[in-house]
């Protein structure tokens, strides 16, 4: 089948560009000791986690409980939850499904450790990797000083069911920082206070084995002497609108095909709206009309141009303003190779919130 023959709006994935930001990928791992833990945030998709996989990653990383039990649903057998779970009615589950898998979830507060234990201990002989979060900037999760960092790695550490991996340290704050410089200067000082948390725990007799996060956006300025050793990075397979000041060497996968449903002399309508785009960390582009005027409603996205020669039924293709909420909205995605619709792949964890 052809692109133009896809029923619209409808997502779709050149996977020769995914390829190619893999490998490009592969070559900033290399000679580091970052371990790729790639974000399912980012597709939703288990033929895309699978592709990780074979393609060397050791794990998937996830936010949600829902996507871990999807992840492990589908096969993967080593997943990392970089977030908190601390709702009671979802722990059972949790501890369940670390007797299913190799799981780690992460902790900033002393009373969800001792939930998590709680749990684990009344579902069995299994344990748990837990991962304390440390604050390096974003102010979203995790603790912000050495001391309440070892106090948690220890509690931690005294759990049976519990087994301290080490540090998430995720600076999403730097991850759209456009000065490639600041970015660059930033992760140096974001590096040195995370090699002196592990350095001040090992003091305390507190092994670190693990320090996770990592971000698409400063992927190229993160040092080969990192010491970072699990990366969650998310967007670099696809791409989007909002990376594009930051001039990364990815390239665009990810598109969104839509049909043009009416030309005016000063416009032209297609049949995609705010239900069919995300508009969180910036609108939509269209490469074809790169500095059109854009306006929305639920279903229909209207471009202030004029003299264009489309017709309605002809296609119009954007580049979705943020990849991760975008593909949270389509059921699957075309996977494509030029105007070739080679594959139909589900996303299957789209809208699984819990
Ligand atoms: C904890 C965590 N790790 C990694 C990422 C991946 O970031 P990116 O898509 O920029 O690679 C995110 C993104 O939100 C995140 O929240």
């Amino acid at each position: 089948m052809k692109t133009h023959n896809l029923e619209t709006p409808a997502l779709l994935l050149d996977k020769q560009a995914m390829l190619r930001n893999m490998e490009k990928m592969d070559g900033i791992l290399s000679g580091t000791s970052m371990a790729l833990y790639p974000h399912y945030k980012s597709h939703k998709c288990p033929a895309i986690a699978k592709i990780q996989l074979e393609r060397g990653a050791k794990g998937i990383t996830c936010a949600k409980l829902g996507e871990a039990l999807d992840l492990q649903a589908a096969g993967v057998t080593n997943i990392v939850i970089a977030n908190q779970i601390v709702q009671a009615e979802k722990l059972p589950k949790l501890a369940s499904l670390a007797h299913k898998c190799r799981l780690t979830v992460c902790v900033d507060h002393a009373q969800n450790v001792l939930d998590l234990e709680q749990a684990m201990a009344q579902a069995g002989d299994g344990k748990l990797q837990v991962l304390v979060e440390y604050d390096v900037g974003m102010r979203r999760c995790g603790v912000s000083t050495h001391e309440e960092f070892l106090a948690l790695a220890k509690l931690v550490s005294a759990q049976p069911h519990l087994v301290f991996e080490g540090i998430q340290a995720y600076a999403g704050h730097l991850s759209h920082e456009e000065q490639a410089e600041k970015r660059f200067a930033d992760v140096q000082r974001i590096e040195a206070d995370v090699a002196a948390l592990k350095a001040f725990c090992e003091e305390n007799g507190v092994k670190v084995r693990e320090i996770c996060g990592g971000s698409t956006g400063f992927a190229h300025e993160t040092p080969k002497n990192t010491v970072y050793t699990q990366v969650q990075f998310g967007s670099y397979p696809f791409m989007d609108r909002s990376f594009l000041p930051l001039e990364l060497q990815f390239e665009q996968a990810l598109f969104v095909e839509t049909t043009v449903l009416s030309v005016k002399p000063d416009r032209v309508v297609v049949d995609c709206g705010v239900k069919t785009m995300t508009m969180d960390q910036y609108p939509p582009y269209f490469p074809a009309f790169p500095e059109a005027q854009l306006s929305f409603s639920e279903e229909h996205t209207t471009l202030l141009v004029e003299n264009t020669g489309l017709k309605p039924g002809d296609k119009l293709r954007y580049v979705p303003g943020h990849c991760c909420t975008t593909i949270n909205i389509f059921d699957r995605m075309y996977v494509i190779e030029g105007e070739e619709v080679v594959d139909c792949w589900d996303v299957t964890s789209r809208g699984k919130a819990q």
